[in-house]
């Protein structure tokens, strides 16, 4: 098998794979938040980005070659994915101690696993509006990161219920129904989209606070730890077939 080296270690690969691909198969984790194994590569959020041979790029749409020398795990790299992190905080409005999803989010996850503990930036305090119109599904924009899961979850389902409109700060999630509301929409409860936000934007109602302070996802292991736990045996059974 062809093999590269991330932070000095020697991986194995497969052909086609990306380099963030290469490094989950082989239990390294490497940060991302747009990423999904089992969706196609977005490349926005850029928490993924890495060293390969010498210059900078996100390893979720690198593709992986041999010999690559590829550095993720340094102080520059890790000082550089805290600034993004931040900048995600101070974008929109996340209240972490009222959140339904404190403990179960990848955001704030992310914000300990990178030793966040300030903003660092000035906070914008966006004004957002909220979509309660749905029996069964909550959208609060105010959580959005704009990692665009639930655009390509739901095309992969067929129903193309969320798109990204908008650019730079004026980036905004719009529901395609004739309202612009969610109630409106082809969504249900069910369905992917509805289930794969990484942060609070995006979630089921009557669900929220079920999981005890000490139980919830992250209380009980790190963000790499359950990253790899779920994505690895996906990565590997994607490339298999
Ligand atoms: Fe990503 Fe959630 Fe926003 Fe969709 S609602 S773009 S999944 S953060
Ligand atoms: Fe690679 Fe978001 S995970 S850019």
């Amino acid at each position: 098998m062809p093999c590269l080296s991330i932070d000095g270690r020697k991986v194995d690969f497969q052909v086609g794979q990306t380099i963030l691909e290469a490094a989950t198969a082989a239990g390294i984790y490497i940060p991302h938040l747009c990423w999904h194994p089992k969706l196609p590569p977005y490349g926005s959020c850029k928490l993924c980005t890495v060293q390969v041979n010498g210059r900078l790029g996100s390893a979720c749409t690198f593709p992986a070659a041999e010999g690559q020398e590829v550095i993720s795990n340094s102080e520059e790299i890790r000082q550089m994915r805290l600034r993004l992190t931040q900048m995600l905080f101070v974008e929109g409005n996340h209240f972490c101690p009222s959140c339904e999803q404190s403990g179960q989010c990848e955001l704030q996850a992310l914000g300990y696993y990178l030793g966040m503990t300030t903003a660092h930036f000035p906070h914008f305090f966006p004004e957002r509006a909220l979509d309660a119109s749905h029996p069964e599904v909550l959208l609060d924009h105010d959580r959005c990161i704009f990692c665009a899961l639930c655009v390509r979850a739901s095309q992969a389902e067929g129903k193309n219920v969320f798109a990204l409109a908008g650019r730079g700060i004026h980036t905004h999630l719009v529901v395609d129904s004739p309202s612009g509301k969610l109630g409106d929409s082809a969504l249900s409860g069910s369905d992917w989209a509805a289930r794969v936000c990484p942060v609070g934007a995006l979630v089921l109602k009557a669900q929220a606070f079920r999981t005890p302070i000490g139980q919830r996802r992250y209380d009980r292991a790190s963000i790499a730890e359950v990253s790899l736990a779920h994505e690895a045996p996906l990565v590997r059974k994607k490339h298999e077939s």
